[in-house]
């Protein structure tokens, strides 16, 4: 198995805002990337996407411009499983379905080398179920990463129930590789961050349900009074409207505890389409841009 200066190729595998962060982070980060989409419509965003944030990067003086370019082209596209075989560790960041990832993780464990690292970059799927598809469970590790990718300082890595140490501890320094700080949870539904977040962003909708107050006044309060950069609703947009249930429907499933339980507010929006800024509307209207990354 790869230790963590070992891994120089890696694959990511979804190339929407999540996937081109990571992508980006791996190519700064001296690592040869191979990302991975079936649309290559959303490969161009991604490749348009993370060149723009580069050389803004370059821009700001906080990358040579020789090392902007040089991360760029360590990027290549590719549209296939099987373009990921030489890669030291692979991170997925496609749809939130676990039927889906574990399709996805049966054939990785088929094509990658058999001592290439498999990564999820799921917000609340077990670990544990995903490694359980494949016939290395031990190489099998949660790398959460949090939107917007190239901004945000933590990456969440989530032990599955077979999970070596040896694949923590490289991933660990991987991820200290790319400029981040680390955070180890279990494998218990929502890790750290969501099971904590998405309470709070919970107790917002039910706020605003109950005619506590405007939406306006429950972000402002927590931006001002919390010091938070994003009110709860506010946040709740920005991430998905549809995400936010998702999570809390794990929560509530896999907790069993009534405090999970999604506000009717937040599932009627989600029943409406009106998933957050990714579609102009969720708590808040938003004017839709052209926007390079598609969620
Ligand atoms: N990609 C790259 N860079 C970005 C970016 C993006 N999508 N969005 C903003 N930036 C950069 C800007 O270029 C700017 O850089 P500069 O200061 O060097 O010029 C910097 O970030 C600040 O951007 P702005 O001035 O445009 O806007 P803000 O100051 O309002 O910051 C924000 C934007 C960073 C998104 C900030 O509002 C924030 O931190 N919000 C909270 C984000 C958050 O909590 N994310 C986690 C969500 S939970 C999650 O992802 C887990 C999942 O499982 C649900």
């Amino acid at each position: 198995m790869a230790t963590a200066s070992e891994i120089a190729a890696v694959g990511v595998i979804g190339a929407g805002q999540m996937g081109s962060g990571i992508a980006q982070l791996a190519a700064a980060a001296g690592c040869a990337v191979l990302l991975l989409d079936a649309d290559s419509a959303a490969l161009s965003r991604a490749v348009a996407s993370i060149s723009a944030s580069l050389r803004r990067l370059a821009a700001k003086g906080q990358l040579s411009q020789a090392s902007c370019e040089d991360s760029i082209k360590r990027i290549r596209c590719v549209s296939t499983v099987q373009d990921l075989r030489d890669a030291d560790l692979v991170i997925e960041a496609i749809v939130e379905n676990e039927d889906v990832k574990k399709k996805l993780f049966v054939e990785l464990d088929k094509i990658t080398k058999p001592s290439a690292i498999l990564a999820s970059n799921t917000s609340s799927i077990s670990i544990t179920r995903l490694a359980s598809a494949t016939k290395r469970p031990s190489q099998v590790i949660g790398m959460h990463f949090f939107n917007p990718p190239p901004i945000m300082k933590l990456i969440e890595i989530i032990r599955g129930a077979d999970t070596s140490d040896e694949v923590c501890a490289a991933v660990k320094s991987f991820s200290e590789r790319l400029g981040k700080s680390v955070i180890c949870s279990q494998d218990y539904p929502g890790f750290i961050v969501n099971r904590i977040l998405m309470p709070m962003i919970n107790e917002a909708f039910w706020a605003l349900y109950t005619g506590v107050a405007t939406k306006e006044d429950i972000d402002t309060g927590m931006k001002l009074g919390t010091n938070h950069p994003m009110g709860p609703l506010q946040l709740a947009d920005f991430i998905g409207l549809d995400v936010c249930l998702s999570v809390l429907r794990v929560l509530h499933n896999g907790l069993g505890d009534n405090k999970y339980s999604p506000c009717p507010l937040l599932v009627q929006y989600v029943d409406a389409g009106r998933l957050g800024k990714k579609r102009g509307l969720g708590v808040y209207p938003y004017a839709q841009k052209s926007s390079s990354v598609k969620p």
